[in-house]
């Protein structure tokens, strides 16, 4: 009788030890195991035995039927284990072969993003936090906060482009310069200030030299001692970080903004090499930013006291700027979204400016 059973046990556990794949050791469970399966024919003679014959061999059945189901499952967790190695062994993946040509090799970041990083990484490792506001804005804060009420002259230069009025005789604009994140900057936070605000600006104006559409950064700095010197120390670190050139030479321009008191311009000077632009050499000058001391007014405006704070604050072209690093001849190219140009000016996508790395490398 139990010769029965042994005889069964082996030849199902010689079975489990072949079955090669998941699916070959679940047969073999069907047919040992499974309504119909070896086991459990075995079973149906148990009806016709004697009370005690009945016993040993139910019970001889069931520790077969226990030990099978135990080396089916330990079986299975080997199978899986090998289908594991097996993955891990093809499906490796070579990390030092070069980058398949495809999107990424054939993509480019555009000279403006790319300045646009390289600027917030100059400032944000001078400790400026970057701030942000919207290009639809109110006249409220794109010209009145910033001392210049309706009859600033300032104000008609700017060729503002006006949405249609409320009923309450309000119109938004698209905002003329990154100048109201100041406004929004101060409203928002107490002094110390330490920021600069990269966007997009718009003006009713468009020919060789401008855009209806242009980038600027805002910088802002507010304290209780913040003086020129440190306005000036500032941008000249700026401009040796960013034209990536120990010598760069400064020109502060008396100059006058409405925002600012006193107010200047910067030129840089540089040099034309044929299509190629050599900055600190030369004789020529170039107007890339607008600054000065914030003025009483505006700190007024957001209720800050004049006589407890004061700060400095500046605006620059990112496109001039661009165009003057990379040498571009062209300010429209820019816009004009030509692959080809875009193919030779643009950047890797993994060109990321860092300071450490080198900005442009
Ligand atoms: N908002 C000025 C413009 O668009 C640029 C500017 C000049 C910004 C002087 C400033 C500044 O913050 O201090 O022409």
């Amino acid at each position: 009788m139990n010769a029965k059973t042994l005889e069964l046990e082996t030849e199902i556990s010689g079975a489990i030890a072949e079955a090669q794949s998941l699916e070959a050791l679940d047969g073999v469970r069907v047919k040992a195991l499974g309504k119909k399966g070896t086991i459990s024919e075995l079973m149906k003679g148990l009806g016709k035995m004697e009370p005690d014959e009945r016993k040993s061999f139910g019970q001889a059945v069931n520790g077969v039927k226990q030990r099978v189901a135990d080396a089916i499952e330990a079986r299975k967790d080997a199978l899986a284990g090998e289908v594991l190695e097996r993955r891990l062994a093809t499906e490796r993946s070579d990390v030092s072969l070069p980058v398949r040509p495809g999107p990424m090799s054939e993509g480019r970041i555009h000279p403006i993003s790319q300045v646009w990083d390289e600027i917030c990484e100059i400032f944000g490792d001078l400790g400026f936090a970057v701030a942000e506001g919207p290009d639809i804005e109110t006249e409220e804060y794109n010209f009145d906060k910033l001392n210049m009420p309706d009859w600033h002259p300032a104000r008609q230069e700017m060729d503002t482009f006006y949405f249609h009025p409320r009923e309450d005789g309000t119109r938004k604009l698209l905002r003329t310069h990154t100048s109201p994140v100041q406004i929004r900057t101060m409203q928002a936070q107490e002094p110390p200030i330490r920021i600069i605000a990269p966007g997009r600006v718009y003006r009713c104006d468009s020919d060789q030299t401008h855009t209806p559409m242009f980038h600027q950064i805002e910088g802002l700095v507010i304290d209780e001692g913040t003086h020129m010197g440190h306005l000036k120390w500032c941008l000249e670190e700026f401009c040796k970080a960013f034209f990536e050139v120990d010598n760069v030479k400064m020109r502060f321009r008396a100059s006058h903004f409405p925002f600012t008191e006193p107010s200047m311009e910067v030129d840089i000077r540089h040099k034309r090499v044929g299509n190629e632009i050599r900055i600190g050499e030369g004789d020529d000058w170039l107007e890339i930013l607008g600054c000065g001391m914030v003025h009483p007014n505006v700190l007024r405006a957001v209720g800050y006291d004049p006589d407890k704070v004061q700060g400095f604050a500046f605006g620059i072209g990112i496109d001039r700027i661009t165009m003057l690093k990379y040498g571009m001849p062209d300010l429209r190219a820019l816009f004009s979204a030509d692959l080809r140009w875009l193919q030779h000016y643009g950047f890797m996508p993994f060109d990321v400016p860092t300071i450490a790395g080198g900005l442009s490398r």
